[in-house]
């Protein structure tokens, strides 16, 4: 571009999508700059759906896992573990990250009991040195990680003017700043070599209030804007082998983190289907997956309704996230620094070997 257009536009500089205007439409160069900018986005825009709708009709390729290293974070427990089972079936090595020991001994002896290949380290993810340190371990004792599944949770599950401080860190740590150490660990590796998918699992808390669970769904509404804004920097740096995926779930059934929730309207997901459903949209490249899919309908909508309606929706459906809170002093003696004492720490509880109820126990 000319230092005279450059002085022309006042520092506006051509949209990415258009050339530079000749010299005699220079007048008139901001209006048709921007013209063609918005037809043109329309046009690629139209491209984009279209192809969505005809891969929604045919479905999507679905990539294979073979011979791939996972690295899930809270794989002792919960969701994190079905989710290793199943990447274990699909020929994955996964090596499955928790502060809760017992619980990762027993995941790894579910995924080598299928066949799998199985590691388990205890990290505590509040700990940006510790998950640096046991990174680097990984690289060095497995191999180069090309799916990491940021996946540990934690709930303080207080009001928040009856949530200690510490409580509140140690949520944004775990739910949302592990996944900035987690993915500086991680990415450089999977840039060099062109290959890997970063998996955000946050909540629909990451997009909806609700009472009880301030520092939850502030920390998930993070890990929602985390995603997206890293997926948008790999594609202005035009890295086309690395991917990442959004997981939204509603609350989901038996694993350790929303036991006692009262959810009306909508039942509790089953922790199998949302398992299948996490490696479906890793296979599949899927940038975000809301589970159910049609809470992205409700999520769009509650913009073009009055906050009331919105309200009214949030309160009926879920009247009580956390009916019994877990006590704070009990909560506070598991500081972030120590491994807890998995009996009283119903945050971050471990998955048991006690077998689910019935329609959720295949694998
Ligand atoms: N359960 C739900 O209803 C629900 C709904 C939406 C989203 N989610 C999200 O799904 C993910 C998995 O949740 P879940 O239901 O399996 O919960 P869970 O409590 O059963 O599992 C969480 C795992 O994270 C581990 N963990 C907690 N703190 C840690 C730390 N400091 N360092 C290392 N590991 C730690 C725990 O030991 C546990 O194994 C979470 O991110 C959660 O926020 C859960």
């Amino acid at each position: 571009m000319s230092v005279e257009t450059q002085e022309y536009v006042n520092g506006l500089r051509p949209g990415p999508l258009t050339r530079e205007i000749p010299e005699c439409m220079r007048d008139k160069y901001t209006v048709v700059q921007a013209i063609m900018d918005v037809i043109v986005f329309i046009i690629v825009g139209i491209g984009h759906v279209i192809q969505a709708i005809y891969r929604t009709i045919v479905g999507y390729p679905k990539k294979d896992l073979k011979g791939g290293i996972a690295v899930v974070t809270g794989g002792g427990g919960g969701l994190g573990s079905l989710i290793a089972l199943r990447l274990a079936r699909l020929g994955c090595t996964v090596v499955l990250w928790d502060i809760n020991k017992q619980g990762l001994e027993d995941t790894v002896k579910l995924v080598k009991g299928i066949g799998g290949k199985c590691f388990g380290y205890v990290v505590d993810l509040s700990n940006r040195e510790d998950i640096y340190r046991v990174a680097k371990k990984v690289e060095k004792e497995v191999g180069a990680v090309n799916l990491l599944i940021n996946n540990a949770g934690v709930v303080s599950g207080h009001y928040l003017l009856d949530t200690p401080d510490h409580l509140i860190q140690r949520t944004f740590d775990v739910n949302v700043l592990a996944h900035f150490w987690t993915v500086k660990a991680f990415l450089p590796t999977m840039i060099e070599r062109n290959d890997g998918h970063i998996v955000t699992i946050a909540s629909m808390a990451g997009y909806v209030g609700v009472a009880k669970l301030v520092d939850y769904c502030s920390s998930k509404a993070a890990a929602c804007g985390f995603d997206e804004a890293l997926r948008l920097e790999l594609e202005v740096k035009g890295i086309k082998g690395v991917r990442t995926s959004l997981i939204c779930p509603y609350f989901i059934r038996s694993t350790g983190m929303f036991e006692e929730v009262k959810s009306r309207f909508v039942p509790q997901l089953n922790s199998n289907e949302v398992a299948d459903r996490v490696v479906l949209a890793i296979r599949t490249n899927e940038p975000y997956a809301f589970i159910p899919g049609y809470f992205r309908i409700l999520i769009s909508a509650r913009w073009l309704v009055p906050w009331q309606c919105t309200a009214e929706l949030i309160r009926g459906m879920v009247p009580d996230a956390v009916p019994s809170p877990p006590s704070v002093s009990r909560v506070h003696e598991t500081s972030s620094t120590s491994l807890p004492d998995i009996s009283m720490k119903r945050e971050s509880r471990p998955m048991s070997l006690v077998p689910p109820p019935r329609p959720e126990r295949h694998v």
